[in-house]
């Protein structure tokens, strides 16, 4: 709940008075035309439909329409009078009667009547008011101007006549229209107005379609007291019949005003005027209250939230530190751009200058399109800050206030390894790596990767290996970092970020990942693959997003061809200027290591564990094959790894993210 919340409810108060306000002044409506989803404003008869823009009383269904009655009803009651009064009311409304046979019959009646239900019986002379057995009878309950085009009876006027009549067919004061203007039966609009006022009913006619012309004639004005006959609460309507003699009786408009006398008279807006503020009174003070209650809550479980979630992150052994948002602020100098180190998937990385000691940090900025929930963010820190490597950059402590989400990481001072592998244009100063810097990052890197796959309580995927994801120490030593935090934020934000984000870096992803679209051991190490390819070449991993099996442009395919002409070596980078200590026979391990990581086949892969292996001297490289092998979906595990801790169907342990199409 909020202030705009607050107005919406002093504004819903407001409106809710204006109704109720005009609802005591007068009952109104108006239907310039009836189109068919007036029918919901209206209570009609089984026989009666709009149709033609018209509520057609006696319609003609399938040319049979003798022998018909129907009516017609607004389908809120009126009050027409109370104790004190008789309401006034005044209605125009606009007639068209067209004959079907010579003379047209029967004729329609305005009418008002508590009772909606149309009699049955009452078609032909009846003209939908009564029927023979409660014609003349208090049971009949009706008021009806009636409309008469025939003449049944030797008692009914000429045919073409208007007559007021109470609980009959027979009228209390009726008149010829032949010396009028109007003729109902011509087949064109007749208007008519009625007007109920001090007790007398007055009804005028006229042979136009415009209200304004309706009071041109008057037909009838007998003295009513309707009180007499009716009971309070009436609806008003039509009501209309046809006998052997038809015609088609329609009302293509209608429009009515009334005094509404509500219940209590007079006292009546007095008793609005005092209602209406009380209850916008109230209504602003429950609100209020809400809001304040909302707000104390809010604060309560801020206060409450944060204990918890140091709680949970203490209890994690080496638990990272919690950093006010003051804190970091001050230390990034208000995430100044100057103390950009980087942006990266999640993020913005600023160098800090923490106060006290002057200790110098990296601090990640999760971008807020980004944003993960308070617990999986707990859950986040608590895993990274329980890893433990020399070869993990390392998470230091964390802040989770005002929606910001901030990571302290230890600061590297060398900055990240593609600096180093990559010409920049811009940067053409940062020196290039020598071979044994280059053998002891990727063997940093591996150790990490082990560590994470199988070295750790909980297997974690990294799932971005690349070199801009390795940070370098003072002393070059490879540091992985951005570990784990791929995985959380990715689930949150699926539609916002691209593919790159979500399922890693084009170029370092295993063909497989673009049909599972499912982080695995094995992706991670095929991500490590092109990686100590990259290293060794010092070329960019290039680009395999569109096509699943054209490695055309990546480094795996180029170091493949090389290895199968036999040339491997040629690979290496240019710049690695060959000292003593250089070994061709090492940099051929480590190359054919790294295409034996990048295998097409997820279950031809070696684990990081074997990869140590291979770089410790312990193990020779894995079998490469001369030509690398088509991806071939699915892949078929190995004979003779099927025993083995098959990680594609084990190692799925963390949640796996769809992604989405390219
Ligand atoms: C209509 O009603 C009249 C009188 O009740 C009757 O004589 C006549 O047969 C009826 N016509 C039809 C078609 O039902
Ligand atoms: C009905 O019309 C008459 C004359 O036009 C007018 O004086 C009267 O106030 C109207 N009554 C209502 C309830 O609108
Ligand atoms: C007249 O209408 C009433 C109410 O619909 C009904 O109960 C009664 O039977 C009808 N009388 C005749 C003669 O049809
Ligand atoms: C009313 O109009 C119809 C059709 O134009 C005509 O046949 C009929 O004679 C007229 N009736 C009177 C009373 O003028
Ligand atoms: C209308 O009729 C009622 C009941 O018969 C009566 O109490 C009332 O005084 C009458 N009103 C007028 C204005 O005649
Ligand atoms: C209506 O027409 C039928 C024949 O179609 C006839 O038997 C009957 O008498 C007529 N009724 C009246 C009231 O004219």
């Amino acid at each position: 709940m909020n202030m705009s919340m607050l107005h919406k409810y002093q504004f819903l108060a407001f409106v809710f008075s204006i109704i109720f306000l005009t609802k005591v002044t007068s009952f109104y409506f108006n239907f310039p035309t009836f189109q068919p989803n007036d029918e919901a404003n209206l209570l009609l008869s089984k026989n009666s439909k709009i149709y033609l823009d018209a509520i057609q009383i006696t319609p003609d269904i399938r040319g049979i329409i003798v022998n018909y009655s129907g009516r017609a009803f607004y389908n809120k009651p009126y009050k027409l009078w109370n104790k004190k009064k008789i309401a006034s009311f005044n209605t125009t409304f606009v007639l068209n009667i067209t004959p079907q046979t010579s003379p047209g019959g029967e004729g329609v009646a305005f009418i008002l009547t508590p009772n909606t239900n149309l009699p049955e019986n009452s078609e032909g002379k009846w003209l939908g008011i009564v029927n023979a057995s409660t014609n003349g009878t208090s049971k009949a309950e009706i008021l009806a101007v009636e409309f008469d085009t025939k003449q049944s009876s030797t008692q009914d006027g000429p045919s073409n006549h208007v007559g007021i009549n109470i609980n009959s067919i027979n009228s209390i004061k009726q008149t010829s229209l032949t010396n009028t203007k109007v003729n109902l039966s011509s087949g064109t609009s007749v208007t008519i107005r009625i007007q109920y006022f001090n007790d007398v009913i007055s009804v005028f006619g006229s042979m136009s379609e415009t209200s304004h012309d309706s009071m041109e004639t008057l037909l009838v004005s007998p003295p009513l007291n309707l009180s007499s006959y009716l009971k309070q609460e009436v609806f008003v309507g039509f009501s209309g019949s046809t006998s052997n003699y038809t015609e088609l009786n329609c009302v293509k408009a209608w429009e009515f005003i009334g005094l509404d006398i509500g219940d209590n008279n007079k006292n009546n807006l007095l008793w609005v005027w005092i209602i209406i503020p009380m209850v916008i009174l109230i209504i602003g003070l429950v609100t209020f209250l809400i809001y304040y209650w909302q707000k104390r809550r809010n604060i309560e479980i801020q206060e409450d939230a944060y204990p918890r979630i140091e709680d949970q992150i203490q209890h994690s052994s080496m638990s990272p530190k919690k950093y006010t948002l003051k804190e970091l602020i001050k230390a990034t100098n208000g995430f100044n751009h100057q103390n950009k180190l980087g942006e990266g998937g999640f993020g913005t990385v600023y160098k800090g200058i923490l106060g006290n000691n002057n200790k110098e940090i990296a601090v990640k900025r999760v971008s807020k399109n980004s944003r993960q929930g308070k617990q999986e963010f707990v859950a986040e820190v608590t895993t990274i800050g329980s890893l433990h490597h020399k070869n993990l950059v390392k998470l230091i402590g964390w802040c989770y206030e005002k929606k910001e989400l901030l990571l302290v990481y230890e600061y590297m001072p060398n900055g990240s390894l593609d600096k180093y592998l990559f010409f920049h244009p811009n940067q053409n100063s940062y020196a290039t790596l020598n071979w044994e810097t280059r053998h002891s990052v990727i063997h940093g890197v591996a150790q990490a990767l082990d560590y994470l796959h199988n070295g750790c309580e909980k297997r974690v995927l990294h799932r971005d290996i690349k070199a801009s994801n390795i940070m370098l120490d003072l002393e070059f030593n490879a540091k992985l970092g951005d570990f784990g935090l791929a995985r959380t934020i990715q689930k949150k934000n699926e539609t916002h970020h691209s593919t790159k984000e979500i399922a890693g870096t084009p170029g370092y992803m295993a063909p497989e990942t673009f049909l599972t679209g499912r982080a695995t051991v094995e992706t991670d190490v095929y991500g490590f693959g092109v990686l100590v390819l990259e290293v060794v070449c010092g070329k960019r991993p290039g680009n395999n997003i569109y096509a699943q099996d054209d490695y055309k442009n990546s480094i795996v395919y180029w170091v493949w061809e090389l290895y199968g002409k036999g040339n491997i070596l040629s690979a290496l980078d240019k710049r690695v200027i060959s000292s003593s200590e250089m070994d061709d026979e090492e940099i051929e391990i480590v190359l054919v290591l790294g295409l034996a990581c990048c295998h097409p086949n997820p279950h031809e892969r070696p684990t990081m564990r074997s990869v140590l292996q291979v770089l410790n001297g312990e193990a020779n490289p894995p079998m490469v094959p001369i030509d690398r092998p088509a991806f071939v979906w699915p892949a078929m595990p190995s004979s003779f790894k099927e025993n083995e801790d098959s990680s594609l169907i084990n190692g799925t342990l963390t949640p796996f993210t769809e992604i989405s199409g390219r």
